[in-house]
């Protein structure tokens, strides 16, 4: 029996498959490559000396769906597949709705056809929405989003809660991340975004690369303790290995829902320090307006992950920032260097 893991050749997928497979699972990934590399599935061979079955495919391609599904063994699905750049989302809202909700129901109907009803799916924090009071807890309900892509998130949460009301075979896993950073500590894979990146740590590791001259951080006035917003950052080797956690609660019927975080914020001024700290490089910045949307500070509830998968965030700020810095150096332009 295999994992299907959808959206494998991305940044978290990627990092996750090599989890999977270490702990000797066997895996088939569908991947559209729309923001996903196959170099990176070919480097996670590398680091695992294991093969990883994959099929170039779109998860809206119900013939194709159902072909894999004939062909291979699956016992549970990870479905990382999706578009998350949130400023985009807000200018396409019907690609993104297609792609991450039509493409989610798509897969969940071939899932059901097949008698295959394991599902883990990748959430985001937005979900709470913009009024809610930090730290965020499961327990609270999902808020009003600022983007299509945070409501794309809560729209399959709801659908994927409801499918497991009326249907007792299913077992679904909302996980809810937080602020993923790092690398592989290989230095083989990492995050690969393309164009100028949207996110923090990309952005300040092309800048201390060259790539970019410098970073602008956006707001100081804030009202955090440094003026600058806050986060909870986490290594993306911890959420991969929250995945192999979350699959063991698929034995239980229904859904559960997990944040996948730290539990502490860090603002953007202690990033950047960190990452000199850790590396020795500098990065220029300067202050620059706000961006629209931004929260001023928020970090997970990590309570209800630890106490029952057993899952906690082991990796601090040092061993994110090395990561990313040993991926970014040995790979400057990415996946194409
Ligand atoms: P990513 O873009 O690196 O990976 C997503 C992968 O899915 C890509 O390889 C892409 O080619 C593939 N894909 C997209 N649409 C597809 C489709 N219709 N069919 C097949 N493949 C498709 O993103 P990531 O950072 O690895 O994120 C993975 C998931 O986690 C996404 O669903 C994202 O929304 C969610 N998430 C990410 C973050 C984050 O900060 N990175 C935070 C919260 C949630
Ligand atoms: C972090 C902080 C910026 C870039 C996004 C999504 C969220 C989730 C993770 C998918 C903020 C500041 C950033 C820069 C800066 N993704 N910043 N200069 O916005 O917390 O979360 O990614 O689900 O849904 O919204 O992450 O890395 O973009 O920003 O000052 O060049 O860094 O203002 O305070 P964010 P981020």
């Amino acid at each position: 029996m295999a994992i299907l893991v959808t959206g494998g050749a991305g940044y978290i997928g990627s990092h996750t498959v090599v989890e999977l497979l270490q702990a000797g699972h066997e895996v088939v990934v569908v991947d559209s490559l729309c923001n996903g590399s196959e170099e990176a599935l070919r480097r996670v061979e590398k680091i695992t000396s294991r093969q990883v079955v994959f099929i170039h495919g779109d998860i809206r391609d119900r013939a194709m769906l159902d072909t894999l599904f004939a062909t291979h063994a699956i016992e549970a699905v990870i479905h990382f597949a999706g578009l998350k750049a949130v400023g985009e989302s807000v200018g396409q809202p019907l690609r993104y709705y297609e792609n991450n909700v039509y493409g989610t129901l798509v897969l969940c109907q071939a899932m059901a056809a097949a008698g295959v009803y394991r599902l883990v799916f990748s959430s985001s924090a937005t979900v709470y929405g913009e009024e809610a009071s930090v730290p965020y807890v499961e327990s609270m309900p999902r808020g009003t989003t600022s983007s299509p892509y945070g409501t794309s998130k809560a729209m399959v949460e709801k659908v994927l809660e409801d499918q497991c009301q009326a249907d007792p075979r299913w077992s679904v896993v909302l996980l809810r991340y937080f602020n993923p950073i790092g690398a592989h500590p290989s230095g083989l894979i990492g995050e690969d975004p393309q164009g100028i990146p949207n996110n923090l740590m990309p952005y300040i590791s092309q800048v201390a690369i060259g790539r970019l001259p410098e970073l602008s951080i956006y707001g100081n006035d804030y009202p955090t303790a440094d003026g600058t917003c806050e986060r909870d950052y986490l290594h993306v080797v911890d959420l991969a290995l929250g995945h192999l956690k979350a699959m063991q609660a698929l034995s239980t019927p229904g859904v559960s829902r997990y944040n996948l975080g730290t539990g502490k914020g860090v603002s953007v001024l202690e990033m950047v320090r960190a990452f000199i700290r850790a590396t020795g490089v500098e990065v220029p910045y300067r202050f620059a307006p706000r961006r629209t949307g931004d929260l001023a500070a928020f970090w997970a509830d990590a309570d209800m992950a630890e106490r029952e998968l057993g899952w906690r965030a082991e990796r601090g700020l040092g061993e994110m920032m090395a990561d990313t810095w040993r991926w970014q150096s040995a790979n400057p332009a990415g996946y194409h260097s």
